[in-house]
């Protein structure tokens, strides 16, 4: 398939609009399983943001271990729709939504809640005691390494090192409403960050570099929080770890049960520059050019996708066909109108549709109520995202 093949693939859909090629997300879920050799994969809510595809996803991968959730609300309504195994990854406060899990034996047993200070595991045990019940709880462990002037990971879990976990469990030996199911370390600073860029050999190797010295005290900080645990006499059903771009070194800790993976599945262009995987992308949206103010110059409906985090240009959308494209320095992808210089060879004009791919993988369903996919040149199926679902969490 080819631009113009896609062209009147597309000729009658109403744009903007998302599409899935499912054949490169098949190819995807393959070579994460491939990556991921027999550990168990759970998959990451966050960004995928549409059912019928974490469903598609999930019956497809040899080793899948349920889901991990990005908040309460929607970990209720995965459940209510059948999910099971769902990791709540972040913690909450919403008393009302926590009690609507703990008074309900199959929620309960459903969903895993996230803590990493007394306050998160209080509210869990005071609201399932009024139940009688027991809430499933994974402690989140801070995985991100110091180097002499820089601070390589994210700011999260509060519990930062094996001391700050005997005190959480000291301080909640005698509650008797919960149960610690498991722990889970994000190590973001391998997973989330880039080191194979384009034309950028010295940051490159300074990020593999710093890569390579935080993998040992990585691995060392869960095995010691796991020790801590252990010395308890507490017996955990699981510890996860990692996300899309750390699963070749995750993996190697033997105390992993499960990696958490989400992005590479629809493989967004943030995740494009790893020296460990390539994957094939998998979703894009589609504008409709509706202006030519000027020669080589081209404006499209819509397409201010910008994806969250930091703000810099690579949280922008990447012009994906025709090869060529280029957005313009000062607008970017606009609010309403997106400009975009083009001086390929592919005559384009008003009406022609052009294609994009979102930074991130989970954000794009947020602006869109359905995924058109298409298999081998076939529009196969038109399913809704959560926001066509009616259904925004965050
Ligand atoms: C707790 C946690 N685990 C895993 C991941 C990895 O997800 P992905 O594979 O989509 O990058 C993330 C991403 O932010 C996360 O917050």
């Amino acid at each position: 398939m080819n631009f113009a093949a896609y062209q009147s693939l597309f000729h009658t859909q109403k744009a903007p609009f998302a599409w899935v090629e499912m054949d490169a997300l098949d190819e995807n879920i393959l070579t994460i399983a491939e990556r991921a050799k027999s550990k168990n994969i759970r998959l990451a809510t966050k960004s995928i943001r549409c059912r019928f595809i974490l469903s598609y996803i999930l019956d497809k991968l040899p080793y899948s271990f349920g889901l991990m959730s990005f908040t309460i609300e929607e970990s209720i309504w995965l459940a209510e729709k059948g999910f099971t195994n769902i990791l709540l990854g972040y913690p909450t406060l919403e008393v009302d939504l926590i009690k609507k899990v703990v008074s309900n034996p199959q929620l309960n047993a459903a969903i895993c809640f996230m803590v990493d200070r007394l306050e998160h595991v209080e509210i869990l045990n005071q609201t399932a005691s009024k139940y009688q019940m027991k809430a499933n709880i994974c402690v989140d462990v801070d995985m991100s390494t110091h180097f002499p002037g820089i601070y390589f990971g994210v700011y999260r879990s509060s519990i930062q090192t094996n001391r700050d976990l005997e005190n959480l469990l000291e301080k909640t030996k005698d509650f008797a409403n919960i149960t610690w199911k498991g722990l889970m370390g994000y190590e973001a600073q391998i997973a989330g960050v880039g080191d194979n860029f384009p034309k950028n050999t010295l940051m490159n190797g300074i990020i593999r570099f710093l890569k390579r010295k935080s993998l040992p005290k990585i691995a060392q900080r869960r095995a010691e929080c796991l020790a801590v645990f252990k010395n308890k006499g507490i017996e955990l059903q699981f510890v996860n770890g990692g996300g899309t771009g750390s699963i070749e070194s995750t993996l190697k800790e033997k105390e992993i049960t499960e990696i958490t993976v989400g992005s590479g599945f629809f493989q967004s262009h943030l995740f494009d520059n790893y020296a460990n995987f390539t994957h094939r992308p998998a979703v894009f949206y589609a504008l409709r050019i509706v202006r030519n103010p000027k020669a080589q110059i081209f404006t499209a409906l819509g397409g201010g996708y910008i994806a969250s985090g930091a703000t810099d240009s690579n949280k922008q959308p990447q012009p994906f066909w025709p090869e060529g494209m280029k957005l313009i320095k000062n607008e970017g992808a606009g609010e309403v109108q997106t400009p975009f210089e083009y001086r390929g060879k592919i005559p384009l004009k008003v009406g022609d549709l052009v294609f994009f791919r979102h930074a991130k993988a989970g954000e794009l369903c947020e602006r869109f109520n359905e995924l058109t996919l298409v298999r081998n040149g076939k529009i196969e199926q038109i399913v809704p995202t959560y926001r066509g679902e009616q259904k925004s969490f965050l």
